[in-house]
């Protein structure tokens, strides 16, 4: 099972998913045997590190996303990955637009597959210290929700 998180600069909201959800699979016993990646439908942060107020959110609830860098979708991702998830409508609809011949992934809303919330993790980048708590609130939740999703499907 192969899974990529999706958002728009892949330095806030898809590499605290890819985070948190490495960890829940950790602690599942099932990190053999998914794949995690994310990336982000934008360029303008490729080979960067996460946000820093992104970086200190996380690691106060212990996910350390310091390794991690940015990339943008490649067409590669739509053959490789089982599931592509987006975390906003527009993440969603770029998703679809750039999707290539032979592509095999799924498309979908993170938090609308579980109908968590609104169905999206709200873009932090330009707002507040609340936000980037919020969106550990969600994408925790998301993460639980995928964990049991796999579990039935493996
Ligand atoms: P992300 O957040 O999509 O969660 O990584 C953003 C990061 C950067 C920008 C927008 C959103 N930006 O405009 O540079």
């Amino acid at each position: 099972m192969k899974v990529l998180f999706v958002c728009l600069g892949n330095i806030c909201r898809s590499p605290t998913a890819e985070g948190v959800f490495r960890q829940r699979l950790r602690e599942a016993g099932m990190d053999g045997r998914v794949t995690v990646d994310s990336a982000g439908t934008a360029a303008w942060h490729v080979g960067k590190g996460p946000d820093p107020r992104t970086c200190r959110a996380a690691l106060r609830r212990g996910y350390d996303l310091s390794p991690l860098r940015a990339r943008q979708v490649a067409a590669e991702d739509y053959r490789r990955f089982d599931l592509m998830l987006a975390m906003d409508h527009d993440n969603l609809l770029r998703l679809k637009e750039f999707r290539p011949d032979g592509a095999r992934a799924e498309l979908d809303l993170f938090l609308g597959r579980y109908g968590l919330g609104r169905g999206v993790v709200p873009d932090p980048y330009h707002g507040g210290a609340e936000g980037f708590e919020q969106v550990l609130d969600l994408i925790e939740a998301g993460c639980d929700a995928l964990i049991s999703e796999i579990k039935g499907r493996l």
